[in-house]
């Protein structure tokens, strides 16, 4: 098999990744035949199904799973924890959005419980199709696993946290074209009935030329697991443990909160140009996040993204309570202007003011479930949805925002990709130190604009 080398990846970047909409439209209608589809025996009915981070959005996936398709039978999980695989299958069990004829489905014997660093493994093993849901740090092994065992797979985002787990991602995407894997990436805008019908018409032309947009992520934070209150639940905690249990505010695993939340709405702007930026420079920093179990990142982030035509896409994102909240996005174009939210509002205007077009999105489907329904249906049906290389790029996207942001210079896309430095450990084991340590007052670094190297 031969991989892209660094120049293909360069190269192709501005190739933008037409929308799962296409794709699905295709698998659809013209799509392969099942018996060319990867790994499903066409006359097998049932689908096994096996969750990878059984957290709060793996549980939540496999419920979509479940309610997808009455074949769909959960048979394994793996976390690096049982309390966490135990926590889920309770949910799943007692959850009212699980009907009782679904439920019948979670089929997950004792010894389909995998825990530690490779329970990944053995759970891809047991199932058709994967869901990936840990922290994103880990995402790049964990994809590269299921493609080489030739899984369908629903993986949240983002897909990597560094450069070098990006290049990782994008090495798989050959196989994963020659295997006809399905890989859904939960950048669910995608999948929003408000997002899909106003990008149309964004491509159709009735904007014009998209020249700016201003993204946002502005809200008050996420949770904070303290070391104080881990370490009364679980006296033998480890540093590594710590920060897998507290992994927001470490790198190696999150990526910062530019990566792992604003890419949703940096992913939008990307959409609307169908293209990637090529460099980016901005500022950031901590003002509130400053407590040990903080970690490593910042609270906010300001980054100017360049494209190749000269348009400009503006990100903001905030993680500070008691200020503005804000997640959407607006595009402007030389005929008017777009703003959509991840609540399912969406509207356009001309230069005038005047509406274009105005959506409520009351009714529309929840996005999350059409991720898994088109997901088994494309497997169904033997067709391809292959969202990984816009989501690995979407992801780079983002990182590249967070270098420009903890360095303080002009990062170009190159640099980001080519970045030498790997935030991922070079061994995974409890008693091993993570590559972040904290100083002898338990204070972890953090980057300084104008000092903090990123390439
Ligand atoms: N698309 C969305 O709207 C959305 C929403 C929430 C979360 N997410 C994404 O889902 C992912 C998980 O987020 P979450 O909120 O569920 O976090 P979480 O902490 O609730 O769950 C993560 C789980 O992964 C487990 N884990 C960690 N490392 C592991 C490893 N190496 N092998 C196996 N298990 C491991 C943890 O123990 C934990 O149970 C993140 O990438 C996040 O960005 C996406």
């Amino acid at each position: 098999m031969n991989t892209p080398s660094k120049k293909d990846l360069n190269i192709n970047r501005r190739k933008f990744v037409k929308s799962t909409a296409l794709a699905t439209g295709f698998a659809m209608t013209g799509g392969l035949s099942l018996a060319s589809s990867a790994y499903v025996n066409p006359k097998a009915k049932k689908l096994k199904l096996a969750v990878v981070g059984c957290g709060g959005r793996g549980t939540g996936a496999a419920v979509q799973a479940l309610t997808a398709d009455p074949d769909v039978e959960l048979v394994a999980l793996a976390d690096a924890f049982m309390d966490r695989i135990d926590q889920c299958l309770l949910h799943l069990q007692e959850t009212e959005e699980l009907a009782e004829d679904r439920k019948a489905n979670i089929k997950v014997k004792p010894d389909r419980k995998f825990t530690g660093f490779d329970a990944y493994r053995n759970a891809i093993k047991e199932a058709d199709v994967v869901i990936l849901a840990t922290p994103p740090g880990f995402r790049p092994y964990h994809l590269e696993e299921a493609v080489n065992q030739g899984k369908h797979i629903f993986c949240e985002k983002p897909l990597a946290t560094d450069g070098a787990g990006i290049r990782k991602v994008m090495e798989l995407l050959p196989i994963v074209e020659e295997k006809k894997l399905n890989v859904v990436v939960g950048l669910q805008r995608h999948y929003q009935t408000n997002y899909r019908i106003i990008m149309e018409k964004i491509h159709n032309g009735e904007l014009g030329d998209v020249t700016s947009g201003q993204v946002y992520w502005n809200s008050g934070g996420v949770w904070v697991h303290k070391r104080e209150e881990l370490l009364q639940k679980y006296p033998n905690l480890t540093e590594m443990e710590y920060q897998m249990r507290n992994w927001y505010y470490f790198n190696w695993l999150c990526g910062d909160h530019i990566v792992e939340q604003h890419i949703h709405n940096i992913d939008v702007f990307n959409w609307a140009k169908n293209a990637y930026p090529v460099k980016a420079q901005g500022m950031g920093g901590r003002e509130v996040r400053t407590d040990k179990d903080h970690g490593e990142i910042f609270d906010h982030h300001f980054v100017e993204f360049h494209f190749e035509d000269g348009s400009i896409m503006n990100s903001q994102c905030r993680h500070i309570q008691g200020c503005l909240s804000n997640v959407s996005e607006t595009i402007v174009g030389t005929k008017g202007r777009a703003k959509l939210g991840g609540d399912g509002s969406g509207s356009m205007t001309d230069l005038n003011g005047k509406s274009m077009y105005l959506h409520r999105g009351l009714e529309d489907p929840n996005p999350y479930q059409v991720e898994h329904d088109e997901l088994f249906a494309s497997i169904r049906n033997g067709g391809q949805i292959n969202d990984l290389e816009n989501g690995a790029k979407a992801t780079l996207t983002a990182i590249l925002g967070r270098y420009a942001t903890y360095s303080g210079q002009m990062i170009t896309w190159e640099d980001a990709l080519n970045s030498t430095i790997q935030l991922m450990p070079a061994k995974m084991d409890w008693n091993h130190s993570p590559i972040v340590s904290p100083n002898s007052d338990g204070y972890y670094p953090v980057a300084v604009p104008g000092q903090t190297k990123v390439i």
